[in-house]
């Protein structure tokens, strides 16, 4: 079998790893907030003033950075001054997009900077351009972060709230080129001009607004953002009037009518579904040399607010909820996205796994009738990764690493990314081969090594998951298939494994 080498300088650290790209997502979408955060303070769940307390454990565990919410879709059909004052005197409305249900509601904007306090995470507000005025975005600003005694900030006191809330992060609408208001790009980058321009900074608060950004490989979509900035070559001002576009790909075996099966595939489908994974390291690569032709500077952010998974849903389930489940297949395609926002952590300044809770790439299920929760694979790996959060990126040079051919292109079978912070390193390390274990040499160089600890995640089968009467089927554990060796370690990876190593180096 080939010798596969990692080469890693550990003395030359690069662009940092924003904590920010191990983001999350919680659109009114099925039972993500309903049933999923929210519980209301009458439920038999233990909650916080209606937040579900384990669920808000769990991700506090994983150091959650940012919560993007309402939508989604969802956040271009909601008013948000529907969602504030008494519960029960609130309007509804339909969520045509979701199940067609209605909503009552009953989480709004207090409900969620209150979920963003608990968790100790930034707030990512989604915006409404597609039907909303330009007056709502400027006075949900204003309501939300705004100190003295303006018409809007004497609202939110009315409704409870006397100190402002701090917003770090604000998007221009949501897939304008589709649910977003089915817009062209011209039209909407006029659009995110102007509605920039009315999400203002109050006080000492200060908003990073980002631009409803391409589908996959719309790369003339970015260009014509791109070209909608101010110009960006002046002097050290950030970028105006908005400072980030964003990117949304999705993962799928299938095509959008039968996606593909979450816990049922064949061995190509594994293979299918990682190489389709990996096709988002070219994504970024290519959105990223749109940017650079227009802002070598690197002003501007790129922001993948939407990615992971999407399967069909579980059978009995209601088609508009989006309910998965959630394999080590899933797990793995986490981690390959991952390594590619750190290869380029000079461009993606945040990225938001969909969704947090019971949709989609969950890290969370929630069972709807016990209530028990279940911490998904894909959780695992974010846990497994806290370590790269706001570290320095160490290039990882990979020789021998096998391939193969999937979906046209090139899979190779060994991913890799690692960061520094002090005197610690952490190398994510993956085997996305289903069937052979593999050995890799890592070749430390410039700083000593003086201990480890490598922790895997796989199972021996390829569809393994967790439920409430198994929730520890895939699990991280300790991994003993570590060896020193002069000038490095050699590392086993199980085959299909995920496997991280904590690095200790001398001061
Ligand atoms: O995450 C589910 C949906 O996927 C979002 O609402 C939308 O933005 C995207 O198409």
């Amino acid at each position: 079998m080939a010798t596969i080498t990692a080469v890693i300088d550990l003395d030359l650290p690069g662009p940092t790893i924003s904590r920010h790209v191990y983001g999350h997502f919680a659109e009114h979408l099925g039972r993500c907030i309903y049933g999923g955060f929210w519980v209301g303070e009458d439920s038999d769940v233990p909650n916080v003033r209606g937040i579900r307390r384990d669920v808000v454990d769990a991700l506090r565990a994983l150091g959650i950075p940012n919560l993007r919410w309402p939508g989604g879709c969802f956040a271009d059909d909601y008013h948000w001054q529907d969602g504030i004052g008494p519960r029960e005197e609130r309007p509804r409305m339909v969520n045509s997009h979701w199940g067609d249900v209605v909503e009552d509601n009953s989480f709004g904007t207090h409900e969620f900077m209150d979920l963003c306090e608990l968790l100790g995470a930034d707030a990512y507000i989604s915006g409404n351009i597609g039907s909303g005025s330009v007056r709502e975005m400027s006075d949900w600003i204003e309501y939300l972060t705004r100190a003295d005694d303006s018409p809007m900030a004497t609202l939110r006191r009315a409704n409870g709230r006397d100190e402002p809330w701090k917003v770090p992060f604000w998007g221009l609408g949501n897939e304008a080129w589709g649910c977003g208001g089915n817009l062209r790009v011209e039209q909407f980058a006029s659009l995110a001009r102007q509605y920039a321009t009315y999400t203002r900074d109050h006080a000492d608060n200060r908003v990073y607004r980002i631009a409803a950004g391409a589908h996959e490989d719309d790369y003339s979509w970015t260009e014509t953002l791109m070209r909608s900035f101010d110009p960006l070559d002046q002097d050290d001002r950030p970028a105006t009037p908005f400072q980030a576009v964003s990117l949304h790909y999705y993962t799928r075996t299938g095509t959008w009518a039968e996606k593909g099966r979450a816990t049922e595939f064949s061995t190509d489908e594994w293979y299918l579904a990682l190489s389709r994974a990996s096709w988002m390291e070219e994504l970024v690569a290519r959105h990223s040399t749109v940017m650079d032709r227009y802002d070598p500077g690197k002003k501007v952010g790129l922001v993948v607010d939407e990615w992971g998974t999407w399967w069909d849903v579980e059978q009995g389930t209601e088609p508009g909820f989006l309910y998965q489940q959630n394999t080590l297949r899933d797990a793995l395609v986490a981690a390959v996205h991952l390594d590619a926002f750190h290869r380029h952590a000079d461009r993606v300044v945040m990225a938001n796994i969909a969704q947090t809770v019971n949709v989609l790439q969950a890290m969370i299920l929630t069972d709807p009738e016990s209530g028990a929760l279940v911490l998904t694979p894909t959780y695992h790996v974010f846990e497994m990764n806290r370590g790269h959060h706001d570290a320095a990126a160490l290039a990882v040079h990979l020789k021998g690493a096998p391939a193969r051919e999937a979906d046209g292109r090139s899979l190779t079978l060994v991913s890799s990314s690692a960061s520094t912070r002090g005197d610690s390193a952490l190398v994510s390390l993956s085997n996305l081969d289903a069937e052979r274990a593999h050995t890799v040499t890592l070749d430390l160089r410039g700083r000593e090594v003086m201990g480890h600890r490598a922790r895997v995640l796989t199972s021996p089968e390829l569809a393994a998951h967790n439920t409430a009467s198994a929730p520890e089927t895939v699990v991280p554990r300790e991994h003993g298939g570590v060896r020193v060796r002069d000038g490095g370690l050699e590392v086993d990876l199980p085959a299909h494994s995920y496997v991280t190593l904590e690095l200790a180096m001398r001061a």
